[in-house]
């Protein structure tokens, strides 16, 4: 077994001290803990104010709770780590930050457009980078000034607790871009796996399809979620089968991801299930709709 292997050297990240991250849904807050957590300031934006105090209520939570079991840095504690973290609804409370990294809704001209915004805002030489799960980088570099500035970083969902940020690289991003990222990275505490710039990049271009055949299977009768579910986590040893991370995730961020990776590959294996559409056009949209292939209160 080899451990996972980047070929960009590391930089160290030099100025990036103040960092912005907008959209403060599940990721977006995961994001700005962790950031926190390795000692940046944190501008944490949202068009909702009612997502921001959600985001703050999640993330003191989680702070308490690692505090709790002595897991924050030496000479951390959850109210050091919580008072470096502002939210705001402001735009242009961004304006000073060294890194931008957004987390907003899967969609692609909705992306550029903030990109283009971002872009207007914030100093030149910041690097602005995207969560996104599947959507080109090198579309996102093209709406805005400094495409050299713009890369993929791709955490993965519960960031507090995953290991894994893949890296893309859009065709005109910089190497100086890519590893002061990487570096940033690190700095949270996270390992890199570098990917091209290919619809779903790495993990999703695997792990949705999954989840999509296994819509096909619930609408075609072969099993009921639950089995179908009980059935990956005890034969295949996940520890969530794949209609509850479907919940989990986000029905609608699946189907937006599948429909990318549809469209951006172009074969009919990646059609959208239909009744996955059927979901998210009832505003079924797992977890955080309270309602998906199962129900939360
Ligand atoms: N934030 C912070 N910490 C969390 C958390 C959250 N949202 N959810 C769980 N945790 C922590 C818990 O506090 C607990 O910590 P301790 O061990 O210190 O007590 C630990 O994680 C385990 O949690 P639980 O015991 O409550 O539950 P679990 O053992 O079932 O683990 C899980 C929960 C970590 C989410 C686990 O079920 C899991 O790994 N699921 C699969 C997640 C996965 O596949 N993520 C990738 C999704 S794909 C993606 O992110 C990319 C994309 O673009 C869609
Ligand atoms: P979410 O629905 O939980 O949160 C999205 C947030 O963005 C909401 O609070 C919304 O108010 C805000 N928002 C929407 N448009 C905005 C705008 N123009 N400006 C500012 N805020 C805006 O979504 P999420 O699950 O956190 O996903 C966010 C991004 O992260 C998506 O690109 C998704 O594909 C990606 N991602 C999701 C997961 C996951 O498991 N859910 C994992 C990795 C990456």
């Amino acid at each position: 077994m080899t451990e996972p292997v980047s070929t960009t050297p590391t930089a160290d990240i030099g100025h990036i001290e103040r960092i912005a991250v907008i959209g403060s849904g599940q990721m977006g807050a995961g994001i700005a803990q962790v950031a926190a957590q390795s000692g940046l300031h944190v501008r944490l934006y949202d068009l909702q104010e009612d997502a921001l105090a959600r985001a703050s209520a999640g993330m003191e939570r989680s702070l308490a709770k690692l505090e709790a079991k002595g897991r924050l840095p030496e000479g951390e504690t959850a109210a050091s780590v919580s008072a470096r973290i502002q939210t705001t609804a402001t735009f242009e409370d961004l304006a000073d930050v060294d890194f931008a990294v957004e987390a907003i809704v899967e969609n692609e001209a909705i992306k550029r457009d903030l990109f283009a915004k971002l872009d207007a805002l914030v100093n030149p030489r910041a690097i602005l980078a995207s969560n996104t799960s599947s959507i080109p980088i090198t579309r996102l570099c093209a709406a805005t000034r400094r495409p050299d500035r713009v890369v993929g970083m791709h955490f993965m969902n519960p960031v507090p607790v995953m290991k894994l940020v893949e890296l893309i690289r859009g065709l005109p991003t910089s190497d100086e871009t890519f590893a002061q990222t990487r570096a940033l990275a690190a700095k949270m505490g996270k390992t890199v796996c570098e990917s091209q710039d290919y619809p779903g990049f790495i993990v999703n271009r695997v792990l949705i399809p999954f989840i999509n055949e296994a819509c096909y299977a619930v609408m075609e009768g072969v099993a009921t979620p639950a089995d179908i579910d009980a059935s990956c986590k005890l034969g295949l040893n996940h520890p969530m089968g794949p209609l509850t991370l479907a919940d989990f995730i986000g029905l609608d961020t699946v189907l937006a991801i599948m429909e990318v990776l549809h469209s951006g590959l172009g074969d009919s294996k990646y059609r959208p299930c239909p009744l996955l559409r059927k979901y998210v056009d009832a505003g079924w949209l797992g977890r955080k709709s309270g309602r998906g292939f199962y129900t939360y209160s």
